[in-house]
């Protein structure tokens, strides 16, 4: 679920409970026509224009489904977004700017790494570091980025996107997610991703696409921990200047753990309304990851453009300064090899990936709970 302004999550919850009421003698005309976003599939080569017709209080999709070569440019409103590979993934992101997911989550559009797909791309150097991890239940891309470069304002720790939403339309509105993840790349067979979920913000970003066909989609890529960041929704080990792709064992559910005394438990997310989420009970596990291979970010985001006219703005400060006060054990810096070839398992023993996903990731998944 997305990370509402509390206004506009008791607006739209007490709307959605109207719609979806048992009892169907308060279900409009409309209304009733409502189907939940997470329950249509679609044909890639057979896209509507719009997934989502309906108007209800958040308005209707402000964007577009069937993007084609014409559709392709900087001021896109393409929403049928891909996640292919490292080469190839797009993530939401504001329409214009400079804004929050929080002001826009309804109206996001896709914003990709490679041509050919009608979409905007992400210009050119504002991508710092990716990692992308096939495990056998999901493909997950984490990565560094300078969000002003995609409509977003440098302080802004964002939220959650995904095709849920109090309201069941998603967000964005109608908003749709591809892949060749499980056809092995072949771009005449996209597989629809029902489950998915993309946090955005912090200069950071998250996003993870479950195996249509795997039997806990919905686990993998549950949609509720909307307050806890990547760091609990997507635990990695990305690194800040490095570009890897790897392969990876699946995650524990986001919001599942296991206590020190080995008895599993299930996390409860507090509503908004008790204040900042200060403490958590636990840490999430990083899972093992192998055969990773780096990239030259030149090499492949070769097709990106330069922006002229964007001037990236003071670095978030949030981050940086949330981020000292952490235990800084594990290596942030730079670690491009240079090379596009090439295998290796990752480096460093599994406690200190576990410390430099902390160092990478913890400042994104404080600065959520402080700002909620
Ligand atoms: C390209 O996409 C636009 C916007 O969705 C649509 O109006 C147009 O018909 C599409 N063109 C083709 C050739 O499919
Ligand atoms: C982008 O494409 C749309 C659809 O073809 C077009 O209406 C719009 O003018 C284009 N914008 C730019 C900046 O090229
Ligand atoms: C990532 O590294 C770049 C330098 O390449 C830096 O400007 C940026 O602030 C770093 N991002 C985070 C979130 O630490």
């Amino acid at each position: 679920m997305p990370r509402f302004a509390l206004s506009t999550f008791v607006a739209v919850a007490i709307a959605s409970s109207k719609v979806y009421a048992q009892d169907s003698s308060t279900t409009t005309a409309t209304s009733s026509s409502i189907v939940p976003l997470a329950s249509k599939h679609f044909d890639y080569n057979n896209l509507p224009y719009q997934a989502d017709p309906d108007t209800g209080v958040r308005g209707t999709q402000s964007g577009f489904n069937r993007c084609n070569s014409t559709t392709e440019n900087q001021s896109s409103l393409c929403q049928t977004a891909i996640i292919n590979s490292i080469e190839d993934f797009c993530l939401w992101a504001p329409p214009t700017g400079l804004t929050t997911i929080g002001e826009t989550e309804h109206e996001e559009v896709a914003w990709c790494t490679k041509p050919g797909h009608g979409s905007r791309l992400i210009p050119a150097g504002a991508l710092k570091g990716v990692q992308f991890m096939k495990t056998p239940d999901y493909v997950q891309v984490v990565g560094f980025i300078d969000q002003t470069f995609i409509n977003l304002k440098p302080d802004d720790y964002g939220g959650e996107l995904d095709p849920h939403g109090a309201d069941f339309r998603g967000n964005p509105l109608g908003g749709l997610f591809y892949s060749t993840a499980w056809s092995g790349g072949n771009s005449n067979d996209y597989k629809q991703v029902i489950e998915w979920h993309n946090f955005m913000g912090g200069s950071a970003f998250c996003l993870k696409a479950c195996d249509p066909a795997g039997a806990h989609a919905p686990d993998f890529c549950q949609h509720i921990y909307d307050r806890i960041g990547c760091a609990y929704n997507a635990p990695n080990n990305a690194k800040n200047g490095t570009f890897e792709s790897c392969q990876g064992e699946n995650q524990d559910y986001p919001g599942i753990y296991t206590d020190s005394s080995g008895k599993v438990q299930t996390y409860t997310q507090p509503p908004e309304s008790l204040g900042v989420i200060s403490t958590m009970p636990y840490q999430p596990k990083v899972p093992a990851s192998s055969n990773c291979v780096t990239y030259t970010s030149s090499a492949i985001y070769a097709a990106l453009p330069t922006v002229s006219g964007v001037t990236p703005s003071g670095h978030s400060s949030g981050v940086s300064s949330i981020r000292s006060t952490g235990t800084r054990t594990g290596t942030t810096g730079p670690s491009n090899t240079g090379t596009s070839s090439g295998s290796g398992s990752n480096s460093g023993s599994p406690t200190t990936l576990a410390i430099s996903s902390l160092t990478s990731l913890l400042g994104v998944a404080l600065a959520v709970f402080f700002l909620s």
